[in-house]
C-alpha cells in the first residue's frame, strides 16, 4: 500500500536556508532515508544527505526528524500517521555544510584530545589479564556507532556555542570513562575529565541516553560513575595527601 506524504525538508548552505515543501510517495516498509532518496531521484536531485550503510551501523545519517535526533535509515515511516507532515532538518549543534549534511569535525577534534589507551610500562599486548566483569563493563560503550546524536542533543553545547572548546560532549566523556574503568590504563583520566573535557558541565539531564540508537546507558553507566570517581578521588584523604606531597 502506498500513499503520499507531506515533507518539509531543510535546504540551504553557507548559513542561509529554509524549509522546502514536498509531497512524496511512500511505500510499505520504507524508512525516512528511503523518502529522502526518492526526493533526490524525482524532485530535488541536488538535495544533500550523508549516509552509508542503511543498516543503523555507520552512524552517518543522523538528522532531526520532527525536531528529534534520529537515524534516517532506522526511522520507519510507519512511526508517523499518514496525514502527518514530517519535518526533516540537519543536526542543530553542528554547522551545516549543505541541506542535511553537517560538519561534525568538532567531534573528531574532541576525539583527538583524549590520550589513547595507556598500559603500564613492561606489560605487553597478550599479557593483559582482565576480569570478565571489566570486559563486560566497557563492552557496552564500544557499541557506539559515532552518530554524534548524543553530542548534538546535549544542551551544554546545543544552545551554547561558547561551551564547545571546554566540553567534549557525552560521547567522549563516555570514552574517558571507558578508559578510566580499564584496569590496565594508567593515564590520569579523572583530573583531565574535569579540567580539560568539561565533565562538570554535565548536569545529568540524560537527553544523550534518550537519543542513543545503540541504547547505551551513557548517563547511568558512564557519566555518573565517572563523576563519582572524580568526587571519590577529590575527597579521599589519602589521595588528597598524595596530591599535596607529589605535586609540590
Ligand atoms: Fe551515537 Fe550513542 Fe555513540 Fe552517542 S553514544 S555517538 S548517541 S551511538
Ligand atoms: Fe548532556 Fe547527557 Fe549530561 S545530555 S548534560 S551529557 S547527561
Ligand atoms: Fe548508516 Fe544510517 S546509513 S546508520
Amino acid at each position: 500500500m502506498s500513499y503520499k506524504a507531506k515533507f518539509k525538508v531543510w535546504r540551504g548552505e553557507g548559513g542561509e536556508g529554509r524549509l522546502e515543501d514536498f509531497t512524496v510517495e511512500v511505500n510499505e516498509g520504507e524508512v525516512v532515508l528511503d523518502i529522502i532518496h526518492r526526493l533526490q531521484a524525482t524532485q530535488a536531485p541536488d538535495l544533500a544527505v550523508r549516509w552509508n550503510c542503511k543498516a543503523g551501523k555507520c552512524g552517518s545519517c543522523s538528522m532531526e526528524i520532527n525536531g528529534k535526533p534520529r537515524l534516517g535509515c532506522m526511522t520507519r515511516m510507519s512511526t508517523f500517521a499518514e496525514d502527518e507532515t514530517i519535518t526533516v532538518t540537519p543536526m542543530r549543534t553542528f554547522p551545516v555544510i549543505k541541506d542535511l549534511v553537517t560538519d561534525v569535525s568538532f567531534n573528531y577534534q574532541k576525539a583527538r584530545e583524549i590520550p589513547s589507551f595507556t598500559p603500564p610500562d613492561g606489560v605487553r599486548p597478550g599479557e593483559y589479564r582482565m576480569q570478565q566483569v571489566d570486559v563486560e563493563r566497557s563492552q557496552e560503550f564500544r557499541k557506539c556507532i559515532e552518530c554524534f546524536m548524543c553530542n548534538n542533543v546535549c544542551h551544554v553545547i546545543r544552545d551554547h556555542e561558547e561551551n564547545k572548546p571546554a566540553f567534549a560532549g557525552p560521547r567522549f566523556l563516555m570514552r574517558i570513562a571507558e578508559l578510566d574503568m580499564h584496569p590496565y590504563d594508567v593515564a590520569d583520566r579523572q583530573d583531565s575529565a574535569q579540567q580539560e573535557h568539561g565533565l562538570g558541565y554535565c548536569n545529568i539531564t540524560k537527553c544523550c541516553t534518550e537519543v542513543c540508537p545503540e541504547h547505551i546507558k551513557i548517563t547511568d553507566n558512564a557519566l555518573i560513575p565517572m563523576k563519582e570517581r572524580v568526587v571519590d578521588r577529590k575527597y579521599d584523604p589519602l589521595v588528597w595527601l598524595g596530591d599535596k606531597i607529589f605535586r609540590r
